[in-house]
């Protein structure tokens, strides 16, 4: 059976771009068809300037509405990447491995770096280092398949790039993982700023629809999408990218192609009036499930804790095999358990 990772940065309020990016489809499909695990992955979120407080409650609220989101732990794993010590013993080793050339090329790393430096404050080492952290993730549990959005696709070939070097160098240790995508929606733009990607971390609230927004706050914020000068309702990503992300949405909420249903809409207002309902009644059931999983709290730690120790027993035997592959004695009571490892020959 097919292994699958995946994750979300608890950085900010979860948003819908998180869900038809990635979310929906971990809960419709990813975790039927494979043994999947999904990690709330707080490690990332240190690696821009952050507020304690603020990242163990936005860890708390990402796991409540991964479940709330339809994930069911009698199907997959779910965890925090704090919780499981494989995640930051295997990105050392793969550090040993990749570039600095290879993190510099990283365009997220590029982005977030800039912005930093132009608020004037410093780049953390862990931004540039992230990607590997992240490979990391990945590899530990063996992942074939990583369903993320577009914006994560170079991270998962970085960790395809790695899985491979590493394996040529020291011996066949990782699968080589690959990102899968979903059909639309894999990347939902900022409603005021189809250039940009609907984004968790960013400051400009009006363009981003956060799972929890009322549904008055949502058709608020569809209703004032920028859309382009002109009238007629086409699909065009290049020349009308407002257009273009409102229809996307719509096909990713109704189940249509956005080609298709440009066709159906005679004006922009009355494609921006389905398009916000459409997003109202996919964020419903889940804002009801995210009320009823907040009434009880010990679920949701529950869940954590028994997601940790799975995952913590699946990553292990790995990562303990990329410490022997590239030269690390085993430590005394691995030795003895792994049996055939206890003679180390120089
Ligand atoms: P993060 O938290 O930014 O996003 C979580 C998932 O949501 C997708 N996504 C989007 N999809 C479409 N449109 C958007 N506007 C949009 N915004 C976000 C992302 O592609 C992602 O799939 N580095 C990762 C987290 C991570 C990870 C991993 C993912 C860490 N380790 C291992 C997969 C495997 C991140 O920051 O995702």
């Amino acid at each position: 059976m097919t292994r699958v990772f995946s994750g979300v940065k608890p950085t900010g309020h979860l948003t819908l771009g998180n869900y038809l990016g990635a979310m929906r489809r971990w809960a419709a499909v990813d975790q039927h068809e494979a043994e999947a695990l999904f990690c709330v992955v707080d490690l990332h979120a240190l690696t821009v300037d952050h507020d304690p407080a603020r990242v163990r409650r936005l860890s708390r609220q990402s796991a409540t509405l991964l479940l709330a989101a339809g994930l069911d732990p009698e199907l997959c794993t779910v965890f925090v990447q704090s919780h499981v010590d494989e995640h930051a013993r295997l990105s050392y080793v793969l550090e040993c491995v990749a570039t600095d050339g290879e993190m510099r090329r990283m365009i997220q790393y590029k982005e977030k770096a800039a912005r930093e430096r132009q608020r004037g404050g410093s780049v953390r080492l862990s931004l540039l280092t992230y990607p590997v952290l992240m490979a990391a993730d990945i590899l530990a549990y063996g992942a074939g398949e990583v369903p993320v959005g577009d914006d994560q696709r170079q991270h998962v070939e970085l960790a395809r790039d790695l899985a491979v070097r590493f394996n040529q160098r020291y011996g066949h240790t990782f699968v080589v993982p690959r990102a899968t995508r979903p059909g639309v929606a894999a990347r939902v733009m900022n409603l005021q700023d189809p250039a940009s990607k609907m984004g968790k971390s960013d400051d400009v609230g009006p363009g981003i629809v956060y799972l929890l927004d009322e549904p008055d706050v949502v058709r608020k914020k569809v209703m004032r999408a920028v859309t382009d000068s002109g009238r007629e309702v086409v699909y065009d990503r290049e020349t009308r990218p407002g257009l273009a992300n409102l229809l996307e949405i719509l096909a990713a909420c109704t189940g249509g192609e956005p080609e298709a249903l440009s066709g159906a809409y005679p004006s922009y207002g009355a494609l921006k009036k389905d398009t916000a309902e459409a997003v109202v009644e996919v964020l419903r059931p889940l804002q009801e499930r995210h009320k009823e999983l907040c009434a009880d709290p010990g679920h949701v730690e529950g869940v954590l804790r028994a997601g940790a120790e799975r995952a913590r027993g699946m990553a292990r035997p790995t990562v303990d095999a990329a410490y022997r592959a590239i030269g690390l004695l085993p430590a005394a009571a691995e030795a003895e358990t792994a049996g055939a490892g206890a003679v180390v020959t120089v």
